[in-house]
């Protein structure tokens, strides 16, 4: 397997810089984000994506926020430090994990003395949940392979890997712990419409690696299930709230078939993305805008796949009833039901 692509997002020379997704796999390009503004909009756009690589994001976007213009004394960065953070949490509603970002770095930011210490302070800790994050994503790897049997093909939705987190990936974080183990591991890959991260991401960077993929139309789910060429669904989450796993839209779907075909459907995800106060009914579900649908590809606005003036309904992610995951794969381990008894258990200690 090939080395890391290098990580995601990252922080060099005073800003934050990522991995324009969007262009990708057409070009591999790094966006720089010298201001909250800039990097408010790259997570808008999902230039950045998938819910552990916007924690990252909403916490180097705190300490860009300290780092952006100069500032007279500490309270005056921690007024602007606020009201950039509203900004940040404005950008997108659904992966609880850009709120825990955010939240982190601010409260340091908030008990920081003076302005060099609240720069330095807010950088450090923006880095460190850069880091937690790689380090769980290899636990979750390491605890999700003991589930693959050599020669299993494994169906994933979008992308949950390390393009959606600041490196390695959650379920495809799995799939390539279980590779890494010596296990021979074939993928199925939707294409997760409007967006296309299946298609675009998550076969771009598994070829990378070399590891096999078949890149199927979300519509197949059924037809693949059926002639038995899947023995597991892994996909990621981007919040679990007490009776539902929310995670990009059509993941409900691939759920029901699974059921319906004896098919185990795991959600790796690490603890930060767990909300269990919350219920399904407390989240908002981002919509996007109709372009996403008339286009023939969003990037390309010239050829209508649909009327100009169709009514669109494009919700970017669904809830999944609990009742259908076979197991949640976290870095503490894999839980199992019954999920009210064993997730509390879990969380607890959680930072
Ligand atoms: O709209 P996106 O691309 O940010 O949606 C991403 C997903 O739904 C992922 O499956 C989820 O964030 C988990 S990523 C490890």
């Amino acid at each position: 397997m090939k080395a890391s692509i290098m990580r995601t997002i990252y922080w060099e020379d005073n800003a934050v810089k990522l991995i324009d997704q969007t262009l990708l796999p057409d070009r591999f390009e790094i966006l720089t984000c010298r201001s909250v503004d800039e990097l408010a909009d790259a997570i808008k756009r999902l230039s950045v994506r998938g819910a552990p690589a916007l924690e990252a994001s909403g916490a180097y976007g705190i300490a860009l926020a300290c780092y952006e213009r100069e500032f007279k004394d500490v309270d005056e960065l921690k007024e602007h430090v606020k009201e950039r953070a509203k900004l940040l949490s404005s950008t997108r509603p659904t992966a609880v994990n850009l709120f825990y970002g955010i939240e982190r770095v601010l409260k340091v930011v908030l008990s920081s003395n003076d302005v060099e210490e609240a720069k330095k302070r807010a950088l450090e800790e923006a880095e460190k949940i850069a880091e937690e994050d790689v380090r769980r994503n290899k636990l979750i790897g390491k605890y999700g392979a003991e589930l693959l049997e050599d020669g299993d093909t494994v169906l994933t939705y979008c992308n949950t890997g390390r393009l959606a987190t600041v490196d390695w990936g959650t379920a495809l974080g799995v799939i390539r712990s279980a590779i890494e183990q010596g296990k021979r591991v074939r993928v199925i890959a939707c294409e997760t419409r409007p967006l296309n991260q299946g298609s675009r991401l998550t076969c771009w960077e598994l070829m990378r690696d070399g590891i096999d993929v078949t890149l199927i139309a979300d519509n197949m789910v059924g037809i693949v299930m059926q002639r038995r060429m899947v023995d597991k669904v892994i996909v990621g989450a981007d919040r679990i709230v007490r009776d539902g796993v929310f995670n990009k839209i059509g993941t409900y779907t691939v759920a029901i078939v699974a059921k319906e075909h004896g098919v185990p459907f795991y959600v790796a995800a690490p603890l930060t993305t767990f909300d269990w106060e919350r219920s399904v009914k407390d989240v908002v579900i981002e919509e996007r805008n109709r372009e996403e649908l008339i286009y023939c590809h969003i990037k390309c606005k010239k050829s209508f796949i649909a009327p100009k003036d169709v009514k669109v309904f494009n919700p970017a992610f669904d809830a999944t009833p609990l009742s259908y995951v076979t197991a949640f794969i976290t870095e503490r381990g894999v839980v199992y039901p019954p999920y009210e008894e064993n997730v509390p258990k879990v969380l607890e200690g959680k930072s």
